[in-house]
């Protein structure tokens, strides 16, 4: 066990032989403190006001120490000897704690935590080379991400192509040209978070949070001529107070074809060869008549549950996902309302030439039904547990 000498020669070559001694003891010590209570019986060796090792030097070292040797003595203690017997400390610390946080994060399996704790240990120069090496977790997709690209990628596949827009967007996108007009009860079903400040502005250029991703239609159609063929995932937000089926923020995933002699026919034809696609082959569609300012006629389109294969049962309980009627509502849709047209009739479309259908789905809530999750919420609060199920 190392002590402090009384210091006898103060010549230079001395103090560099006393300091790396006890230099090296410090290492030492440090390194055999393997438990929190190791490390403060190190701790106060060295620190103890009373009789620990700083207090010793300072007397033996520093107050013996003739007029002339005082400053070097000095200096070697403070800036030499405590800054690092302070470090080693600390140090020590730090490295106990990351230790007792890796072997619990281990236990518990939390790989996150796990690497957390490792890459502490590491960066406090401390190298233990009997520890398993830094896993880097491989990211995955997000299950309703995941669910977008998988329906994306079924009309790209038909030749569709991705178009997006902005989240905050107008009165003029969000409503005005998507044939709803000023004071539309229409408007009264989209539960609209508006932005703050907007009255000194017109109408049409009010700011508020998109309410469906049906705006990048216009948006779409005022830089590309006909025809066209897209579709647009995003993000949308609704006054909706969030529960296991509802998000102020939620996911919409909208198509739209323009060409000339675009029926009804290709709509039914199209979006039902998406659900085979999507759901498997045996799925079966019906187009039930709706409403929508933007489309003329309008339908709203079901699937026939995919999870107890249209039966309304599943085995001797009732299904509920279908609640009982073997039909999942999956998407409102229609042929493109000629209004609708007249807003970009400039850029080629002419609702006299051309004609087309949109449809419009919540990604949500068909990540829901298809992995089986009972609660929308578990999908948005981050919980590593939970996304990586999906790895
Ligand atoms: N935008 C509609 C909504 O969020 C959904 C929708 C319906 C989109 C019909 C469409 C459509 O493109 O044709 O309620």
């Amino acid at each position: 066990m190392y002590n402090v000498p009384k210091l006898t020669d103060y010549s230079a070559a001395a103090l560099e032989r006393v300091a790396a001694e006890l230099l090296s003891a410090l290492e030492h010590e440090a390194a055999s403190a393997k438990s929190e209570a190791e490390w403060k019986i190190f701790r106060d060796r060295w620190m103890a006001r009373k009789n620990g090792l700083l207090t010793q030097i300072n007397d033996l070292w520093l107050k013996g120490a003739p007029k002339s040797a005082k400053r070097e003595v000095g200096q070697l203690v403070n800036s030499v000897v405590i800054p690092r017997v302070d470090t080693a400390i600390r140090e020590r610390h730090d490295h106990i704690k990351s230790l007792a946080i890796l072997k619990k994060a281990r236990a518990e399996g939390l790989d996150v935590e796990i690497d957390v704790a490792k890459r502490a240990l590491q960066s406090s120069g401390w190298l233990d080379i009997t520890l398993p090496g830094v896993r880097r977790p491989i990211g995955a997709e997000h299950p309703i991400i995941k669910t977008m690209h998988e329906m994306v990628s079924v009309f790209q596949k038909l030749g569709y192509s991705v178009a997006d827009g902005p989240v905050v967007e107008t009165d003029y996108y969000n409503f005005e040209s998507l044939n709803f007009p000023p004071n539309h009860p229409a408007r009264d079903t989209q539960d609209t978070l508006f932005i703050a400040g907007q009255q000194g502005k017109p109408q049409w250029e009010r700011l508020l949070l998109r309410t469906h991703t049906s705006p990048v239609q216009i948006r779409t159609m005022e830089k590309m001529r006909p025809p066209i063929r897209i579709v647009i995932p995003g993000t949308v937000h609704r006054n909706d107070p969030p529960d296991a089926s509802h998000s102020p923020m939620f996911h919409q995933i909208e198509g739209l074809a323009v060409d000339t002699n675009i029926t009804f026919g290709d709509l039914k034809g199209t979006l039902d060869h998406a659900m085979k696609e999507f759901f498997g082959s045996s799925v079966k569609t019906s187009f039930r008549p709706s409403f929508f300012p933007f489309t003329e006629p309008s339908a709203e389109m079901f699937v026939s549950c995919f999870i107890c294969g249209g039966s309304g049962r599943r085995g001797a309980d009732p299904c509920r996902p279908c609640k009982q009627t073997g039909w999942i509502e999956i998407l409102g849709c229609g042929m493109v309302d000629p209004n609708v047209f007249e807003f970009v009739k400039d850029n080629g479309y002419d609702p006299r030439k051309v004609s087309g259908f949109a449809f419009g789905m919540g990604a949500d809530r068909i990540a829901l039904l298809k992995y089986g999750v009972d609660d929308l919420q578990l999908f948005f609060q981050g919980d590593v547990r939970f996304l990586g199920q999906w790895a």
